[in-house]
């Protein structure tokens, strides 16, 4: 399964999304903690935003940035060329080449929402395979991202409907992170929860953010909805919707992590 947000912009609207507020990766990750020599991987790495960061943050340690969708892993390579210890690599996270137990610490930052049910399982028991024993892996996804939002249309209602219904991408992943992480054999299991919201009057970057998202997944908006007809209008309403100065948009950020046992 391809990456639904391939487009062109994507790599713009990544960095952009990082960069405003409710997407601090730097405020996501302020506790990690990494010994000299440690093997960091980021699982997922888009852009490389949070691997250029990492890498810059730890220069003791060794970065290793993977990805499967080509054209970003372009860019990203580009934008980290003068970061020596931080190297990209085209892998599918539901099947890595790595050798087991090899990293110290995982991160893997709104990647799972992107899986199928089957998918996802196979990609947590990869980073946990190559989890050192003792490594930490920290998992950062959302909850209700896209869905809270009130008042809605109803072309808006039965399209979030039908969104919610598509099995190869889930809204709602965030609360099962804590259950899945455990299921796969990790222990010390931990997690806050960040409400990240934005009213009508106040939304401008968020508006901008989800015009790019409804503009670069319209391919698969268009499956899920039932048609161009469909998607368009959707997309129309959703954006009105928002700009409403009594709208609200919400969704929970969950940052949680875990241990792999000796
Ligand atoms: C929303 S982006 C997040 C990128 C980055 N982690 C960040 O925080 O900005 C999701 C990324 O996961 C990648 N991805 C999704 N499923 C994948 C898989 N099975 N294998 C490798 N990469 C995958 C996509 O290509 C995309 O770059």
């Amino acid at each position: 399964m391809a990456y639904m947000l391939e487009h062109k912009e994507e790599f713009n609207r990544l960095e952009k999304q990082s960069n405003s507020p409710g997407y601090d990766y730097r405020q996501e990750l302020q506790d990690i903690v990494v010994q000299d020599g440690a093997c960091i991987l980021d699982a997922g790495c888009g852009t490389g935003i949070v691997s250029r960061y990492l890498a810059e943050r730890f220069p003791s340690t060794r970065v290793v940035a993977c990805d499967f969708t080509l054209s970003l892993l372009e860019q990203a390579r580009e934008a980290a060329k003068d970061i020596p210890n931080l190297i990209f690599e085209e892998q599918d996270l539901t099947q890595l080449t790595f050798t087991s137990e090899q990293f110290d610490l995982i991160i893997s930052r709104f990647v799972i929402h992107h899986q199928n049910t089957e998918n996802r399982s196979k990609l947590i028991a990869e980073l946990v395979r190559v989890l050192k024993p003792g490594g930490t892996l920290v998992i950062i996804d959302i909850d209700g991202a896209t869905m809270n939002l009130y008042p809605q249309t109803p072309a808006v209602a039965e399209g979030l409907r039908k969104w919610a219904a598509y099995p190869e991408h889930d809204c709602f992943v965030g609360r099962k992170l804590p259950s899945l992480l455990l299921e796969a054999g990790l222990m010390s299991v931990s997690w806050r929860i960040e409400t990240v919201a934005w009213s009508g009057t106040d939304n401008q970057e968020q508006w901008e953010m989800m015009r790019m998202i409804l503009q670069n997944a319209s391919a698969v908006h268009e499956k899920v909805l039932g048609g161009k007809e469909k998607q368009e209008r959707f997309a129309i309403e959703y954006l009105e919707c928002m700009k409403l100065p009594q709208s609200v948009y919400f969704f929970n950020k969950f940052i949680v992590s875990a241990i792999k046992p000796e």
